[in-house]
């Protein structure tokens, strides 16, 4: 069984993905500065949690000793925050990759994922986008996620590291309480009795994949042999916003929702959603979750999040600080 090392595991995708790997019986540690997740949302999963920041060469050669498998999921991931300051997402989601690379390739680890994005990295295209088109990012995000890409082909060429970058759509599901995505964020307001934002009209669209199949289509990227190579992960479904809110209606119909309408935003894309050919053909991977079945077994989640939340203050993981800036 092979040795993970997820960076950003205690994230939203990280603490799925952590459940997932567990389950399976892998080895897993996680390296997280725990600036948005939570050590005690994978201490039942009795991994090894190294407390640092991918920022710090000395705390990421240190995770990557002994790993086979490197799932980078550690980012600065608030679209709008990179709009404001840009370099600081420079340095976690460019330069943090590129540190994450050199250390995976000095370690000898044989396998590296990276978290990329669809929308943010191809800017304004006529969707369904893919992984032809030209990259014309219009956030800071955008451009550091790319970067990254680009350093992880950069790597296989130069150095044989096998890398394999997934540009990951709208994500949504279980662990997602803390997150500025439209999803968790509307059903959060409804937790809380306050009202639903939509940013512009409500007919900009995007492709909401939920967590179990991403997880699944990591898997998949884990066992194939497609180094250097980028994927589309996605439901390659367009859902607009006004669409999401009607199903959020029939999946919840318990509360009542208020729903406001305030000016779009900078640095968000009007239509998106993504053609997901190559990843069926080369990865195999086939999502299942419909949105309404997502939405439910999401909001059940969050209902029971809260409830939960007391419980954790207890939790004692196995953690390490490493590093400089841990
Ligand atoms: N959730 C989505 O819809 C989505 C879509 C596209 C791409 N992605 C990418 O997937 C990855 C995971 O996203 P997520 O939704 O789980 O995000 P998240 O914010 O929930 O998790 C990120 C984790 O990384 C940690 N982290 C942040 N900066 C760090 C640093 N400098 N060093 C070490 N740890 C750090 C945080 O504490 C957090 O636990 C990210 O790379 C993100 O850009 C996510």
């Amino acid at each position: 069984m092979k040795t993970y090392l997820v960076t950003g595991g205690c994230g939203f995708i990280g603490v799925n993905l952590v459940t997932r790997l567990t389950a399976l019986g892998a080895r897993v540690r996680v390296l997280d500065n725990l600036s948005l997740g939570k050590r005690g949302d994978i201490e039942p999963f009795g991994v090894d949690l190294l407390v640092g920041d991918i920022r710090d060469t000395v705390a990421i050669r240190k995770a990557c000793e002994g790993v086979d498998v490197v799932v980078h999921l550690a980012a600065h991931t608030r679209v709008i925050e990179s709009v404001s300051d840009p370099a600081l997402n420079f340095e976690i989601n460019a330069l943090g990759t590129l540190n994450v690379l050199l250390a995976c390739r000095d370690a000898g680890v044989k396998k590296v994922i990276f978290a990329s994005t669809g929308g943010a990295i191809l800017g304004e295209q006529e969707p369904p986008v893919h992984e032809d088109m030209v990259p014309r990012p219009v956030s800071a995000y955008g451009a550091g996620k790319l970067a990254g890409e680009a350093y992880c082909s950069a790597f296989f060429g130069s150095y044989g590291l096998n890398t394999v970058a997934l540009r990951f759509s709208n994500v949504y599901g279980p662990w997602s309480y803390h997150k500025g995505s439209v999803v968790a964020q509307f059903l959060r307001n409804l937790m809380q009795g306050e009202p639903l934002i939509v940013y512009g009209d409500g007919t900009q669209t995007r492709d909401f994949v939920y967590v179990d199949d991403l997880v699944e289509a990591i898997l998949l990227a884990d066992r194939a042999e497609t180094p250097g190579e980028v994927f589309q992960i996605a439901s390659g479904i367009e859902t607009s916003i006004l669409t999401l809110l009607q199903a959020i209606k029939v999946a919840i119909p318990e509360v009542a929702l208020d729903v406001q309408f305030r000016p779009s935003r900078a640095g968000e894309i009007s239509r998106n959603y993504a053609n997901i050919d190559k990843a069926r053909r080369r990865l195999g991977f086939n999502p299942k979750t419909e949105l309404h079945q997502g939405l439910v077994t999401t909001w059940k989640w969050f209902k029971e999040h809260t409830a939960k939340d007391d419980a954790k203050k207890d939790a004692k993981p196995r953690v390490e600080h490493v590093g400089n800036k841990a």
